[in-house]
């Protein structure tokens, strides 16, 4: 392991901000590095792709079209049908986020602190950013929140720990917010959302994660606020864009409105299990194909 690894690495170069990552878990094949330049007002040369990975095997497929890989904790429902990210842990996170950096070799892979797990107090962000890091390989963790977290995102990023904020809909608060509907539909929730984003990038936070607010909130966040904005459920013009995986690919009946579907994979995979289950009926799976004889 070199001394590189494990981090990203964060260089200055006059008004640029360039971010390269490496993964600290060494494997037998070249790891590349992703690198994205960011300016002086918070602009990248060009949108940012994002995409949520829960698995290796997805990681790998995902990698190579994508600069950041996030390890979210929408997991929480996608993969073990929880009601809500609420019960999400930390065991769950670490272990997923450990596969999708094992399967990663070149977008940067972020890992989503778990609700608990940050909002006591700076001391317990750090413990359990820093446990995130340590037993997974990622190189930097998210967390939820506005101006109340902007403290704690101080402290993480002073100590070695890259923060990527999010703010609007933020679904850890479901049980306060009362819902996942759209925010910032009314002048004082519009100013909240913009004045959370501005604390979080004062903070440190590289760049800001920006859910389910009305598309001239998030022009607006986009305009003043000098870390990249990446939309999900926000604006074209955010620098650049997240889905969740699973729900572009079409694995869900149902997907939230901003949720563009590329592929029908739910349709794919009854199709192709349906094959299979009739085969196995029929007595057409497996042939001699598929089976072990002596050789002739
Ligand atoms: O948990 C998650 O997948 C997320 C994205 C939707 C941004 O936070």
């Amino acid at each position: 392991m070199g001394l590189m690894d494990g981090a990203p690495m964060f260089h200055w170069h006059f008004d640029t901000f360039q971010i390269h990552w490496r993964s600290s878990v060494n494997y037998n094949f070249p790891r590349g590095f992703v690198t994205f330049t960011i300016d002086k007002d918070g602009k990248t040369d060009q949108p940012l792709v994002m995409l949520t990975a829960y698995t290796m095997r997805m990681a790998q497929l995902l990698d190579p079209h994508c600069e950041m890989l996030l390890v979210g904790d929408s997991l929480g429902q996608v993969i073990y049908g929880l009601p809500s990210t609420v019960p999400v842990t930390m065991e769950m996170m670490c272990a997923h986020g450990a596969a999708v950096v094992r399967g990663s070799w070149h977008a940067l892979v972020a890992v989503d602190m778990p609700f608990g797990s940050y909002e006591g107090s700076p001391e317990q962000a750090f413990a359990s950013a820093s446990r995130i890091m340590k037993e997974t390989g990622c190189a930097a963790v998210k967390l939820e929140g506005g101006e109340a977290m902007a403290s704690t995102i101080d402290f993480l990023t002073h100590r070695g720990i890259p923060v990527i904020g999010h703010v609007g809909l933020t679904p850890q608060a479901v049980n306060v917010l009362g819902g996942y509907g759209a925010r910032g539909k009314n002048a004082d929730e519009a100013k909240k959302i913009i004045g959370d984003a501005q604390a979080v990038a004062e903070a440190g936070a590289f760049c800001i994660v920006v859910e389910g607010v009305m598309e001239q909130i998030a022009d607006q966040v986009a305009d003043v606020v000098k870390v990249p904005i990446i939309g999900i459920g926000a604006s074209p013009r955010c620098d650049g864009q997240v889905l969740v995986t699973e729900d572009m690919l079409g694995l869900f009946e149902r997907t939230p409105r901003f949720v563009k579907r590329y592929a029908d994979m739910a349709s794919e995979i009854g199709e192709a299990v349906g094959r299979y289950a009739d085969e196995v009926r029929n007595r057409t799976f497996p042939t001699e194909e598929q089976t072990y004889r002596p050789k002739e």
